[in-house]
């Protein structure tokens, strides 16, 4: 192997980022995990001066002096800008890149995505806000389900009563409305009074391959390639494999549904390593993530309704319930992780599971 093949693997294999620029502050290497951080193509700037791409005074001012004295610079956080897309959360480290006659010949930039962490730790209080809601919840769907069982009884007995077949409709579509509404709130049910996840070592793999196998038997199933793609070095991990499995078939459900006429489904994991979690009562928290990825080449969300995507009885479909997304974050939430969904309309859509696992 050529020692640039050889080079280019390892650029292509790091899971954090990682650019060089020469003395006059050329971009030089640009590697994939950063492309994919920062939405920006290498091709886009490649050989571009640094400052033009990111217009970050500081960043430079520290570029300049680690190439003029050495001096290496670390920022634990910083808001770096994303193509078009507001700012992301990394830690950046600036080292001097040096040949071996020990001369400067540029920095070697290291950025870390930070973003998942935030979000994760934000999620913790989230959670509490949806627990006071889920309180509100399940108060109140004890409080409708009887009246409801009232009002089925009676349009019965009035439908039994009623001899003329065109009134006869009128108790019908009570009850049918009725059965409506007694499938929501038992589907509300398995939101509020869901258990506490009961954590044993779990083999996400293995739960992938199986809910796969019994998704490509569905009628639509069938007419859908799947693929997968795992990284064998993700370890088991403490979860509760149900629920997993539970948020599993929901994202591979919706992706089903979004290709009724069949398509792709690629379910993909990965796990980075070492991130440096905020610091938390002020100790320095080290802990790896993996992600999880059930990419589908459907219709995609519009983008006017991706904020509601989470919120429970949302549905675009006839016959949905509108649960399935708000029961997939509340059993991820549980495992501390994080559910992202990342939709381009026409093209598809790819749920992202982040978990963490703590070492
Ligand atoms: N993979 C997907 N492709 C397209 N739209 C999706 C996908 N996943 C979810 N959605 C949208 O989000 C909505 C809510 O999903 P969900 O909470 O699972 O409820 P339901 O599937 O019962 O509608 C869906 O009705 C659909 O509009
Ligand atoms: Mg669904």
């Amino acid at each position: 192997m050529s020692d640039d093949l050889f080079y280019n693997y390892i650029l292509g294999s790091l899971t954090e980022g990682l650019m060089t620029v020469d003395r006059d502050f050329i971009i030089t290497t640009f590697n994939p995990a950063l492309e994919q951080i920062l939405e920006i193509s290498t091709s886009q700037v490649l050989g571009r001066p640094f400052i033009e791409v990111f217009p970050e005074k500081e960043l430079e001012k520290a570029i300049h002096k680690n190439i003029t004295t050495g001096q290496s610079f670390s920022f634990p956080e910083y808001y770096l800008p994303k193509r078009g897309k507001g700012l992301l959360l990394s830690s950046i480290t600036i080292s001097p890149l040096i040949n071996g006659a020990g001369a400067i010949l540029g920095s070697v930039i290291l950025v870390k995505d930070l973003q998942v962490l935030k979000e994760i730790e934000e999620s913790s209080w989230q959670a509490d806000k949806l627990l006071s809601l889920k309180t509100l919840l399940a108060g109140l769907t004890h409080e409708i389900r009887n009246p409801l069982l009232g009002i089925r009884g009676a349009a019965q007995l009035l439908e039994r009563e009623l001899a003329d077949p065109e009134l006869k409709e009128y108790p019908q579509v009570i009850i049918k409305e009725v059965d409506r509404l007694n499938f929501l709130i038992a589907n509300l049910t398995s939101l509020t009074y869901m258990r506490k996840p009961f954590l044993e070592l779990v083999n996400i793999h293995e739960v992938l391959e199986r809910v796969i196998l019994l998704e490509r038997q569905t009628p639509i199933g069938q007419k859908v390639q799947f693929s997968s793609e795992y990284d064998p070095s993700i370890p088991h991990i403490m979860a509760d494999e149900n629920l997993l499995r539970q948020v599993f078939i929901n994202l591979i459900q919706n992706s089903l549904e979004a290709m009724p006429e069949g398509g792709e489904v690629r379910v993909r994991t990965k796990i980075s390593s070492d991130y440096q979690l905020a610091r938390i009562n002020g100790l320095e928290h080290h802990i790896s993530i993996i992600k999880i990825q059930i990419q589908d080449t459907g219709g995609g969300i519009p983008k006017d309704k991706v904020q509601y995507l989470f919120t429970p009885f949302f549905t675009t479909k006839p016959k949905g319930s509108g649960l399935g997304l708000a029961i997939c974050q509340e059993i991820i939430w549980q495992h501390k992780g994080r559910l992202r969904i990342e939709s381009v309309e026409g093209k598809g859509t790819t749920a992202i599971i982040f978990l963490p696992l703590r070492q």
